[in-house]
């Protein structure tokens, strides 16, 4: 038996970093996977990874609308579902000056509006013994310059898991938070830096990190099956760092 035999999961950005080393995890442990983004190519390319059980919706999670759809999709494709990984997130960085009015909703409605309605859309799918992991960071509980509205959108996304998870315990649905540090994943060049900035960037990042070093996708998805799992059965509204120590001294 693998912990997730016979389970319906999704996770939103599933066609990216750590969203995709997750639903390739879970798949190998028996999960049913569903994987949303809003780019077609990349959602495939991460369909032919994850395995033939794998598919591939695309919604934008800043669209009300293409949530209802997805859930729609899934309610009809499996009826069901076990396990949310609410992924998808982006990162603008920028000191406070340069920040403009879409920045600010670009990052909040993807990061922090398109979480919370995901859940929402969501939760009518699931029953007992549901279990929810948000993807927030460290950058929530840090202070780092230039980072002032990824990280607020990421506190908010904390706050939502101590506050979910109490709201849904009675349901039996578990709510929890990873929050990871600097890891190696596209998000940078999903930004628009260029190779060079990006490697300048790791190594600069990395000397302030305990560690001394950017983590990998597969290191935050173990700590999201964790979560997700029985083996998390008496744990709810926490938030696990996956982080190399960053947030922790
Ligand atoms: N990498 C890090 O250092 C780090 C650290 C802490 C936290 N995180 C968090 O981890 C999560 C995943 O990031 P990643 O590092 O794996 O970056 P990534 O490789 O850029 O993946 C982000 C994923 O989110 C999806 N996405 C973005 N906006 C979306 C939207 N509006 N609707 C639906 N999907 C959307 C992207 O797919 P499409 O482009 O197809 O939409 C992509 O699959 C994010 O929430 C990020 O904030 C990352």
């Amino acid at each position: 038996m693998s912990r997730f035999d016979g389970k319906i999961v999704l996770v939103t950005g599933g066609n990216g970093g750590i969203g995709a080393a997750a639903a390739r995890a879970f798949a190998r442990e028996g999960a049913e996977v569903i994987v949303s983004g809003r780019n077609r190519q990349t959602l495939d390319e991460a369909v032919a990874s994850i395995g033939s059980k794998a598919v591939g919706i695309v919604a934008d999670v800043g669209k009300l609308a293409d949530i209802e759809s997805l859930m729609a999709s899934i309610k009809a494709r499996s009826g069901r579902l076990d396990v949310l990984f609410a992924n998808a997130g982006i990162t603008r960085f920028g000191p406070i000056g340069s920040v403009t009015e879409a920045d600010w909703d670009t990052v909040m409605n993807a990061n922090l509006k398109g979480l919370y309605f995901t859940v929402q859309q969501a939760l009518p799918l699931m029953g007992k013994g549901g279990a929810i992991v948000l993807n927030a960071s460290v950058a929530a509980s840090i202070g780092a310059p230039d980072s002032s509205v990824y990280s607020a959108s990421k506190a908010a996304v904390r706050s939502l898991g101590r506050s979910l998870g109490a709201e849904l315990v009675g349901r039996d649905i578990r709510v929890n938070v990873v929050s990871p540090g600097p890891i190696h994943t596209p998000i940078f060049a999903a930004m628009g830096m260029k190779p060079p900035e990006i490697s300048q960037l790791k190594e600069n990042w990395a000397t302030g990190i305990p560690m001394k070093r950017f983590g990998h996708a597969d290191e935050v998805a173990r700590a999201v099956l964790f979560l997700a799992s029985s083996e998390a059965s008496y744990v709810t509204g926490a938030n696990l760092t996956i982080d190399g120590g960053l947030g922790n001294f």
